[in-house]
């Protein structure tokens, strides 16, 4: 079976763009690959979380992983600080990269321009990390989501570099994987960008119905189309966007009809909207609920994970320092 990789950072609950991003990738994959899903834990210390926040937040996404569907007796669920194995990888691949390509990662830059004050050392190596995670398993297929392509081009960069360097074929050059295989961005309902937790605008699949209900009703939108077949506004497209994805194709296509043609009502299709995203949320809050209070169950899972995951990596990481020349002298 193909090796699948792909982690979330822990630095709050899931939204509706790891969802349909990531998570909704990882339930199909989970039943045709071997598949490792973690919870980045080491990537989230580039912005100095409070310790508590760290155990907190792996907790967090791991139930949410198991209320979404994922089934620990298929797929391999991990925290990624269970497996130091991918930092002694992070180290060779950091020895093979070099400052010019991290620094013009749009990421890197980004994030440095976010927090002037905590430019640090991990935000730059932040795709080596990444691609550890990744090659750490020889994964051959990642699902993310399109926010995550450079960071994607980076891990076959230095998968093929390595490859080159040592003169071997044993990297395979991961491939980003899509549902329906088209790579999405969620966007927020603020008006523009995508749906993030730092960017303020998510809709969390925790939220209760009271709550998504009202972020839908207070999306940005405008006073109607004026001329058939108009050009939809970023805002309006961006509503759109999420009822093509949460809403049947024939409610799509109603309101699309209604859009060309001027007849559009928003307060409708947001109650629409709001109705479609409860019905898809609702059953997994209720079970991100129940397992948040069954911590032992929780532990176990991310016990096992853990003893499988260090398993591969340890096979890996011994093969690599075999290729680089380390031999073992204990
Ligand atoms: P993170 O934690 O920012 O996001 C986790 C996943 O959710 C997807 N995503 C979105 N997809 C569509 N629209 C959105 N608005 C949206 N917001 C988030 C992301 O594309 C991602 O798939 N670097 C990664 C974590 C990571 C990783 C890895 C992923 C670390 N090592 C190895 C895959 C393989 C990140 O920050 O994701």
């Amino acid at each position: 079976m193909e090796r699948v990789v792909s982690g979330i950072r822990p630095t709050g609950n899931l939204h509706l763009g790891n969802y349909f991003g990531a998570v909704r990738g990882f339930l199909e994959m989970q039943h045709e690959y071997d598949c490792f899903f973690f919870i980045a834990d080491w990537h989230s210390l580039t912005t100095h979380p409070h310790p508590g926040d760290i155990v907190r937040g792996a907790n967090t996404i791991l139930a949410e992983y198991l209320a979404c569907g994922l089934d620990p007796n298929k797929v391999t669920i991990y925290r990624q600080s269970d497996v130091p194995e991918v930092l002694e990888l992070y180290l060779y691949l950091n020895m093979n990269a070099y400052l010019g390509e991290l620094e013009r990662t749009t990421s890197f830059k980004d994030k440095a321009r976010q927090q002037p004050n905590n430019v640090n050392a991990g935000l730059l190596t932040y795709p080596s990390l990444m691609a550890a995670d990744i090659l750490i398993h020889k994964a051959v297929k990642v699902p993310v989501g399109k926010d995550q392509e450079q960071n994607m081009e980076m891990a076959r960069r230095f998968a093929r570099r390595f490859n080159t360097i040592y003169q071997t074929e044993y990297f395979t050059e991961p491939a980003s994987w899509h549902f329906g295989d088209k790579a999405i961005k969620i966007p927020g309902l603020d008006g523009s960008g995508k749906m993030g937790k730092s960017e303020g605008n998510a809709i969390y699949l925790i939220d209760d119905e009271k709550t998504l209900t009202k972020k839908v009703k207070r999306a940005v939108t405008d006073g109607g189309p004026t001329e058939p077949n108009s050009t939809m506004p970023e805002p309006i497209a961006n509503l759109f966007t999420l009822l093509k994805i949460a809403s049947s194709e024939e409610t799509y296509q109603h309101y699309l009809a209604t859009y060309n043609d001027c007849s559009i009502r928003y307060g409708d299709l947001k109650a629409q909207l709001a109705a479609d995203l409860v019905a898809l949320t609702a059953p997994i809050r209720e079970r991100i609920v129940e397992l948040g209070s069954d911590q032992e169950f929780l532990n176990k899972v991310a016990r096992e994970g853990a003893e499988r995951a260090r398993e591969s990596a340890r096979k890996t990481l011994e093969e690599v320092r075999h290729i680089i020349g380390f031999m073992p002298t204990i």
